[in-house]
């Protein structure tokens, strides 16, 4: 199997062929969404609301992220991998933003990691970016400013914060950073971003005109069902499933039907 890299996802960009990304945090989630064909596998900090059940992602560590990062790393085969710089372990501080950019590359053996932020981190970028580590950024609804913002709401509606957030992807893109996620933005302004930019400009609810497209696994399989935005399409209900199994085995140990005899030694 070839290996997805960064010259393969701008090569996808330069055809106008879309790109596909999931997260996954664990080996076994990884294998099927590498098996399956996907292009990148995110390692998001999203594992601190679907893993760990915080209610923002502010509270994961650089050693959590890169225990999901390595369980990942073991699983794929193909997908370009690229991990979350967990909040507090770059901003500030480009010192520190290299070091921690090194801890996720050496310890997990991920291909890239992912910040969020414009003007406010170019340092840091440009710092790991000297390492030579691929950089994503990441723009419009950035949840680690969750407490900044005040809201989960689609960002960049008014003028002002529109034009930083095109400032800011010209800015990452000429650091050279490798890609941008844009975050829950109005699909016009996305579409504004990724027709200039050359690097491939990937979407969660920014619309259709973006690169490609990213959202967190366990929201598409319907595991997690309280997080319902309208820029989740639902691919399955694996939160009915399980639980129809759950139940289909409760009942079947209650009932002693489980386990039976070619269940037994
Ligand atoms: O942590 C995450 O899952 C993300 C994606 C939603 C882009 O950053
Ligand atoms: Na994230």
């Amino acid at each position: 199997i070839k290996r997805i890299t960064t010259h393969t996802l701008q090569e996808m960009k330069n055809r106008g062929e879309k790109i596909s990304m999931l997260t996954s945090y664990d080996y076994s989630m990884a294998k099927i969404v590498d098996a399956a064909g996907i292009d990148i596998i995110l390692v998001g900090d999203s594992a601190s609301n679907v893993m760990a059940g915080h209610e923002t992602t502010l509270p994961i560590t650089l050693d959590q992220m890169i225990y999901h990062a390595s369980s990942v790393v073991r699983a794929v085969k193909r997908a370009f991998i690229v991990v979350d710089i967990p909040f507090g372990s770059y901003q500030g501080n480009s010192s520190e933003a290299l070091r921690s950019a090194i801890r996720i590359m050496k310890e997990s053996g991920a291909h890239a990691v992912k910040v969020e932020g414009g003007a406010e981190i170019k340092e840091s970028v440009l710092r790991i970016l000297s390492a030579g580590v691929p950089v994503m950024g990441h723009l419009g609804l950035t949840p680690q400013s969750i407490y900044k913002f005040g809201t989960y709401t689609v960002r960049a509606r008014e003028e002002e914060e529109a034009e930083k957030l095109l400032a800011d992807a010209r800015m990452l893109e000429a650091c050279g950073c490798f890609a941008l996620v844009l975050e829950k933005i109005p699909a016009a302004l996305a579409a504004k971003v990724a027709q200039p930019v050359q690097i491939p400009v990937i979407g969660i609810g920014a619309g259709g005109a973006v690169d490609g497209q990213v959202l967190v696994a366990h929201d598409m399989f319907g595991i997690t069902q309280e997080f319902r935005p309208r820029f989740l399409r639902q691919y399955a209900d694996l939160q009915q499933t399980m639980t129809d199994a759950v139940k289909a085995y409760i009942h079947d140990v209650k009932s002693e039907d489980f386990p039976n005899e070619q269940e037994s030694y």
